[in-house]
């Protein structure tokens, strides 16, 4: 990890920050962009994973689209420069303006998530005189295997449309004017680790797509969404993750025809390069003998551990001690879920001391809140040190 290396450079900053390895992030999206070209395959960045100006304009230069989940990131894409024909849309709850600017901005694909929106795409595409281009986003039922907060492809999941109502109301879609149906999209869940489940994905997209060609829909795409997991247990094993992998899976199963196939990636693309960097403030021992370590992020920095019971692994990356002890590691916002590991070994930490939550890139800086009115975190990157 970066921090280690440069341990000692990183107490000019003010803590806590989010410190980003450059070199990891390029040689990251090196790695997804060159794989998929072997199969001829689009990726898109899902921005809600981090839309830190810098790395965004970094992914920009590798040529890939644009993943957005409302107006705004949409609006972040065009304006890093990002080319509308590269970016698309998703999520359950558009609002009117919102479909109206991706209308007019003329971006790749509406990613429609009820039939209700679909309806209201093609009003406001028809008063605009323009035809959008959507995907229908189904949900195909599967399991991801994943933590269930992060987990959307199941039956009963607020995202996307049944198959069923899709089938029950062919002939109604079929009618709408204003809206191309151009293909099909899916994302069923994120920090997906086994990943044989892209492999059942592949299989019910095979005939989901296969009926609906039947029915009369021409798919130009079929969009698989993201979902590929991380290392989050040993990072330094896995910097950079099994593109090749989900990428073999894919071309293995997925049989559509002339379909271009496409991505939405965001963790796996960001979360190894970001870790975040926080001093030790307090040491302290509860009545029942927990010695807590009370660090200066928090929540309000770093969500996940709170919100998903997630882990990330963690680091004193100052302490020369070689004694160790078992430790809480507690932020300083005021909720009890506040702690970014409930046990943990570390060398002897004391006030000072730096640590590094790692893997801490995606879904890190983008969910932080002002909660308790704390100042959001400063980043500082690889190159500008
Ligand atoms: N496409 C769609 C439609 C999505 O909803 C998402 C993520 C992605 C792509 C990118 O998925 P990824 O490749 O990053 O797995 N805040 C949670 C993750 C929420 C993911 C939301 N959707 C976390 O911290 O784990």
């Amino acid at each position: 990890m970066l921090s280690r290396k440069i341990s000692a450079q990183l107490r000019k900053y003010e803590t806590p920050f989010y410190l980003y390895d450059m070199d990891l992030l390029r040689q990251t999206l090196q790695s997804a962009v060159s794989l998929a070209a072997r199969y001829g395959y689009k990726i898109h960045y899902a921005i809600k994973a981090n839309f830190d100006p810098r790395i965004v304009a970094t992914v920009r230069e590798f040529g890939i689209g644009v993943d957005c989940a409302s107006g705004n990131e949409v609006r972040c894409a065009v304006e890093a420069g990002f080319d509308p024909s590269g970016i698309v849309y998703a999520g359950v709850g558009k609002r009117d303006k919102e479909i109206r600017y991706a209308v007019e901005t003329g971006i790749f694909a509406i990613n429609c998530e009820s039939l209700q929106e679909l309806e209201n795409i093609d009003a406001i595409a028809g008063a605009l005189g323009k035809v959008q281009r959507v995907g229908l986003r189904i949900n195909p039922d599967i399991d991801p295997k994943t933590n269930k907060c992060i987990d959307t492809g199941q039956a009963d999941s607020k995202f996307g449309i049944s198959y069923e109502e899709v089938m029950a109301k062919i002939d109604f879609i079929r009618s709408l004017k204003n809206v191309k149906i151009a293909g099909m999209h899916l994302h069923i869940g994120s920090q997906i680790r086994e990943l044989h489940v892209f492999e059942y994905l592949c299989h019910k997209v095979n005939s989901i797509v296969e009926h609906l060609t039947g029915l009369g829909l021409e798919f130009e795409f079929v969009d698989v969404g993201g979902g590929l997991g991380i290392n989050y247990d040993f990072p330094e094993n896995e910097p950079v993750p099994n593109f090749a992998s989900v990428f073999s899976i894919i071309n293995s199963h997925l049989k559509v025809g002339g379909c271009e196939v496409h991505f939405e990636f965001g963790r796996s693309l960001v979360a190894q390069c970001g870790e975040l960097i926080t001093s030790v403030l307090y040491n302290k021992t509860t009545a029942t003998g927990r010695k807590l370590v009370i660090v200066d992020a928090s929540m309000t920095e770093l969500i996940r551990p709170a919100l998903y019971g997630a882990y990330h692994n963690i680091e004193n990356v100052t302490s020369e001690a070689t004694d160790t002890e078992r430790y809480t590691i507690a932020g300083t916002a005021c909720e009890s879920t506040d702690i970014f590991d409930e046990s943990i070994t570390l060398p002897k930490t004391q006030r000072g001391d730096l640590l590094s939550i790692k893997s801490a890139g995606a879904y890190g800086m983008s969910m932080a809140s002002r909660y308790n009115l704390h100042d959001l975190p400063g980043a500082v990157y690889s190159d500008e040190i």
